[in-house]
């Protein structure tokens, strides 16, 4: 996810795209950059590290005109560097675009560009973009972008300026925001209005596929085939800050919500879209590298760990393979047993928490394969890992990890089925079931967001009591651990995750009716079990708040209250359970805890031991 700004209109640019890539840098902030077109052709100027760094590089020389785009940049394709840095151009310095989205099909255009003559100075998939452009040029730059759009595939928000075309700027877009701001004489572009705000509350929302114009004199709107397309113009009554929240209270609640696209671009090029294989170029392991696996040990901290407790269960179940799970800080001082059969998965999201780093260190010196599931493009994680697999969830701002979580969840069971699919231990037809069910899951997620009213209305009774037991079994022990740990770090309660056939064995001592139970009851192999665990806190006086599938009737005759989720595989569930978990512990907090997004004692990445 990166941040995208245009201008155009009577005032200097370079300002305004400064001040709008300030408003978006939570949107991505490993590098920066603007380009703004005058009588001596387009100015570009862009550095690696946050906007603070480009602002220090122009000062006193800033680009000089009245037109310009500017980007902020969360890196998918190409670490951070000055040369991956946006804007890019063409051969030619005619073209310059700014993209915020992932090109799919960026490999295979670019090698054909290549084979055609281009020249490329980045590693992006974004400078395809520039180049593809570049080749339908004739002097429309409008004609030229609907030509390239077509044949992108993948999620883009292009905004494009042409040396030769002073007098507009054109822009495009599929599945990544963007969103046109009018002024009076003037015209805005960007990833979300908070870039402009302070400017104009007139807003035209881009939808899929159209293609963009904007000019001093206001907009055009056309489709990919030229066609003008009618578009209403909004009122914006968002502040500013609200507006950077996407107009979420809090970050923690906007991320939250933000899972299902994420879920998508996550999966996007790695399930294909017939659902018959799973690709996964980014482990860097041949076929044979594969088979010579005999054993694997997941790596990881927090949330991060609860996603390789998940992962566990998947591996294992779908290959076969001896998967060991250990928190970092454990693992690096027990001499964990890894040999060169070994794979080492870490998980980090921000690929830079030094237990994490350390165990992975520790892995490689005793000779074992290793692969990083990280959300950040050249963190510690992927740069010293032999391969990586990156989520796509985009910054997580608060620290409360959400959308992180349930991505790592996405590439977990994609790994699981690469790997089943290597070494020929699933079923073909179990495996296109499991496809299947990972493909359903983001529509899935956004089911349950559409309505969560019964969870505030549980948060509302439960914010006060003294505690909380998360009991599960099976492979949503992890989802379980996860929400406690959710409801702890924001709302400063205490709360257990347990294992539900281990409550006899003492946690059960602790219900009493100030205690909550929260039972993760979906369809499940052990779900009777689950009844029987609801029915012993119930006996003594527990109250008891199931989280089961939309149909089941039978969890009414013995929860308090029943939180709905959609049917899914058991073994896909977690991804489910963790939303209504995670929206539980915001809405319990908000009555706790006045920072959710930065909760006391807490930070964002642990880079100390
Ligand atoms: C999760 O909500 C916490 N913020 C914390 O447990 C976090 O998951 C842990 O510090 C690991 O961080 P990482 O994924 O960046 O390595």
């Amino acid at each position: 996810m990166c941040g995208i700004v245009g201008y155009i209109g009577k005032r200097e640019a370079c300002p305004i795209l400064i001040d709008g890539l300030k408003r978006l840098e939570y949107r991505g902030y490993d590098s920066a950059g603007i380009a703004v077109l005058n009588c001596g052709g387009i100015d570009i100027r862009k550095s690696i590290g946050k906007l603070k760094a480009l602002e220090c590089a122009i000062e006193g020389c800033a680009p000089k005109g009245t037109v310009g785009i500017g980007h902020t940049r969360w890196a998918t394709h190409g670490r951070p560097s000055d040369e991956n840095a946006h804007p890019h151009s063409d051969c030619s310095g005619q073209i310059t675009v700014v993209h915020n989205g992932i090109i799919e099909n960026y490999a295979e255009l670019k090698s054909r560009l290549i084979a055609e003559g281009h020249a490329f100075a980045s590693e992006t998939d974004t400078e395809v973009a520039a180049h593809l452009i570049e080749q339908y040029y004739d002097g429309d730059l409008a004609k030229a972008v609907r030509s390239a759009a077509r044949e992108l595939e993948g999620s883009f928000a292009l905004v494009v300026i042409a040396r030769d075309e002073p007098d507009h700027i054109v822009a495009a877009r599929r599945h990544s925001p963007l969103v046109i701001g009018l002024g009076e004489g003037e015209c805005f572009l960007a990833s979300d209005v908070a870039a402009f705000l302070k400017h104009t509350r007139r807003v035209i929302y881009v939808d899929d596929d159209n293609i963009v114009v904007v000019s001093r004199g206001g907009v055009g709107i056309f489709d990919l085939a030229g066609n003008p397309i009618d578009k209403e113009v909004s009122l914006v009554d968002w502040d500013a800050a609200m507006a950077e929240r996407g107009g979420y209270e809090h970050f923690m609640l906007k991320e939250i919500h933000e899972q299902p696209r994420a879920l998508r671009e996550t999966m996007r090029g790695r399930l294909s879209s017939e659902l018959d294989r799973v690709d996964l170029p980014g482990m860097n392991l041949s076929d044979e590298d594969i088979r010579r696996i005999n054993r694997i040990v997941m790596i990881a901290c927090g949330t991060a760990y609860h996603a390789s407790m998940v992962g566990k269960y998947a591996i294992e179940e779908l290959c076969r393979i001896p998967v060991e799970i250990d928190v970092a800080s454990e693992l690096r001082y027990r001499n964990p047993i890894i040999d060169d059969q070994t794979l080492a998965i870490v998980i980090s999201q921000s690929g830079e928490t030094i237990d994490t780093i350390v165990g992975l260190r520790e892995a490689k010196e005793k000779g074992a394969k290793t692969l990083a599931i990280t959300n950040v493009v050249g963190s510690m994680a992927a740069r010293e890992s032999d391969g990586v697999l990156y989520t796509y969830a985009g910054p997580e701002i608060a620290v409360a990890s959400t959308k992180a979580y349930t991505t790592q969840l996405m590439v977990v069971y994609l790994i699981a089925l690469y790997l089943a699919q290597i070494r020929g231990t699933l079923d073909p037809s179990r495996a296109a079931q499991l496809r299947a069910g990972l493909w359903e899951l983001p529509g899935q997620a956004e089911l349950i967001l559409n309505d969560y009213s019964e969870v505030k209305r549980a948060a509302e009774r439960y914010y006060c009591f003294n505690g909380f037991l998360y009991m599960a079994r099976g492979i949503n022990l992890a989802s379980a651990l996860e929400g406690a740990l959710k409801i702890k770090e924001i709302a400063y309660i205490h709360a257990e995750g347990y294992a539900a056939g281990e409550m006899k064995h003492g946690p059960i001592a602790m219900i009493d009716p100030t205690f909550a139970t929260i039972a993760i009851a979906v369809k499940s192999k052990t779900y009777d079990k689950i009844l029987s665990n609801i029915k012993e806190v119930k006996a003594r006086s527990g109250e008891v708040i199931a989280i089961a599938n939309s149909h089941d009737t039978v969890i009414e005759d013995y929860a308090d209250r029943i939180i709905r989720v959609p049917e899914t595989e058991e073994i896909l569930s977690p991804v489910l359970v963790a939303i209504p978990l995670q929206l539980m512990a915001y809405y319990v907090a908000l009555g706790r805890s006045p920072n959710v997004d930065q909760p006391r004692n807490l930070a964002k990445t642990v880079t100390v031991e």
